[in-house]
């Protein structure tokens, strides 16, 4: 039975993406090695690094004085790095969820934290909005898209101090303004590639202005001079991000990227609305495109764990809600066909036939 995968991260990867890294795994660039095996300093990957990095700039429209840099740590690491570089006195930041507030939670270990605003109120299920940022923040940090509680800022917030956003889980869903930004960070683990490596996109003139010493890894000058070979880095997991990357471009870049997620997310949120048996659980106007986050309706409730059986049956995988939210979530990145999307519709349905 074919399955559908909605987990929330490692998470789907195009057929492209996992039948060229299988082959480079046999046979890496017509070297008779194996890409597990090939020094990262070889001619053939850093023809593999240097045209990843290209690419990320082309597709998102990177302007000139960034640099963009692959590194190991997961998003969690630039947590702790984007203080580490850019907080010297003071830095606004936006509560929106666990991992805002895992990344407010490092940025105290630097300096003072202004918590601009915060939806903890709600569980999250909001983006407060209506906050004033301190013109004296050395910037304003903001998670994109809330991957547990299903909430997106699908805009780039106008204020009047550097952007630097945690965009893990919509990194690529839609055009961004990288102008406004002084960092962007992703881990690859969603719409990029395999776990392993974090995008960071870096304004070269936002580093240099804290007073503290930074301590050679996690500085990002340290990458940004060495053109992320500073030491091993994960080569597999970048040569899947560019196989990725490449896959974007020849799908005619992130607007088509923006409208399919646009298509597949209404048609998941508009079953939702109409089904009797569920509702969504994020603000309607907050709604992510990424991660759809829905549970049963109250007078349906007892039937949550029926559900989940339901729908695994029918090949679906991966959409019990987190642990801190309940319910279900699914998570609909860049690579989710839209025939997932309505399979799972169907069982949906199905269900509510059923009932
Ligand atoms: C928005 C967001 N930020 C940060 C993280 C943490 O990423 P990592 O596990 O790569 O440290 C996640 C993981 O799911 C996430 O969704």
């Amino acid at each position: 039975m074919k399955k559908h995968n909605f987990y929330a991260g490692p998470s789907i990867l195009s057929e492209y993406t996992i039948k060229n890294t299988a082959a480079a795994v046999e046979n890496f660039a017509g070297t008779g090695l194996s890409l597990l095996e090939v020094s990262h300093r070889s001619k053939e990957f850093v023809a593999v690094s240097d045209e990843a990095r290209a690419l990320v700039k082309e597709l998102l429209d990177v302007p000139a004085g960034y640099e963009v840099v692959f590194l190991g740590g997961g998003a969690s690491m630039q947590f702790c790095m984007v203080p580490f570089n850019l907080l010297n006195k003071k830095a606004s930041y936006l509560d929106t969820g666990t991992w805002a507030s895992n990344a407010i939670k490092e940025a105290k270990y630097f300096g003072e934290v202004d918590v601009v605003a915060s939806s903890k109120d709600a569980n999250y299920t909001y983006i407060p909005k209506g906050y004033s940022v301190p013109e004296d923040s050395d910037y304003f940090h903001f998670t994109s898209n809330n991957t547990i509680f299903g909430t997106e800022m699908r805009y780039d917030p106008d204020v009047k101090v550097p952007l630097v956003s945690d965009m893990s889980s919509d990194i690529f869903s839609r055009p961004i303004d990288v102008s406004k930004y002084a960092v962007i960070y992703a881990g690859a683990q969603k719409n990029l590639g395999p776990a392993g490596v974090a995008l960071v996109i870096v304004r070269q003139d936002a580093l240099g202005h804290v007073d503290r010493p930074i301590p050679t890894m996690l500085n990002y000058n340290t990458h940004i001079a060495k053109e992320s070979m500073f030491n091993t880095p994960p080569v597999l997991p970048i040569y899947s991000s560019l196989q990725t990357l490449k896959m974007y471009k020849e799908l005619g870049g992130i607007k088509v990227l923006e409208q399919r997620n646009l298509d597949k997310a209404a048609i998941l949120y508009d079953e939702i609305d109409r089904n009797k048996l569920f509702k969504g659980t994020a603000a309607v106007e907050d709604r992510s495109i990424m991660n759809v986050c829905f549970v049963m309706n109250d007078e349906y409730k007892e039937l949550e764990a029926d559900f989940n059986t339901f729908a695994s049956a029918a090949g679906m995988v991966g959409i019990k809600g987190h642990r801190s939210v309940g319910g279900f979530r699914a998570s609909i990145y860049n690579a989710m066909p839209k025939s997932s999307v309505e399979a799972l519709i169907q069982v949906m349905k199905d269900f509510e036939n059923k009932h």
